[in-house]
């Protein structure tokens, strides 16, 4: 797997530094409230892991799958299917999480929906901003890193649902990058 790797943009060290920093900021912000955590999958799960254990504030987590259809790296129509409980929202602080924000589409979906099954107020924290990709306009509260425009893979994001295990987060080699580019079909929730 390693050797289908172009390029390193964010290493194991860089990743803990950026993730402490914003469980810093999340718990000077949430400290007193009672939070729902919303991760959407499945690219935040290895983000949410990490991140929760350095959040020392009382919260409960619930998920949302969203599932984009693509051609490629290219984002088409998006789908969502809740496990929340309703009472996980309505009334609630909520904190919608996602690995990456990119087009913007997935966040501004999620939280609409959010504020639509009763949350107080909603927030967004992200592990990657890719800010010149976006589509809608979206600016996330809190993010870990600001990347360039380059399709990354690695802690929990895929390429063709594989790489979310590695460690770091890089850039593919071109020819591993196109392997499937093939007909509309669900890609990296
Ligand atoms: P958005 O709705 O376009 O903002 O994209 C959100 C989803 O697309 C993310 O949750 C990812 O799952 C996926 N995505 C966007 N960019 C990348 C990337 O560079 N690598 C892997 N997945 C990506
Ligand atoms: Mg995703």
């Amino acid at each position: 797997m390693h050797d289908h790797i172009a390029r390193v943009l964010i290493t194991e060290a860089e990743i803990e530094v950026g993730i402490s920093r914003v469980a810093g900021e999340l718990t000077d912000r949430f400290g007193g409230r009672d939070l729902t955590l919303v991760a959407i999958l499945k690219g935040s799960f290895v983000f949410v892991a990490d991140l929760i254990r350095r959040l020392p504030v009382p919260l409960r987590v619930a998920f949302v799958w969203a599932e984009s259809y693509r051609e490629g790296t290219a984002p088409g129509a998006l789908d969502l299917f809740w496990t929340a409980r309703e009472d996980e929202i309505a009334g609630r602080s909520v904190l919608v999480v996602d690995d990456i924000l990119d087009s913007g589409r997935t966040l501004a979906a999620v939280r609409r929906e959010c504020f639509a099954r009763g949350a107080a107020e909603v927030h967004t924290c992200v592990f990657l901003d890719k800010p010149e990709r976006r589509a809608v306009e979206f600016i996330p509260d809190f993010a870990c890193f600001e990347i360039e425009d380059v399709f990354v893979v690695g802690y929990g994001l895929d390429h063709a649902g594989r790489y979310r295990n590695l460690p770091y987060v890089a850039a593919l080699k071109p020819e591993f990058l196109a392997s499937s580019a093939v007909a509309p079909r669900g890609a990296r929730p």
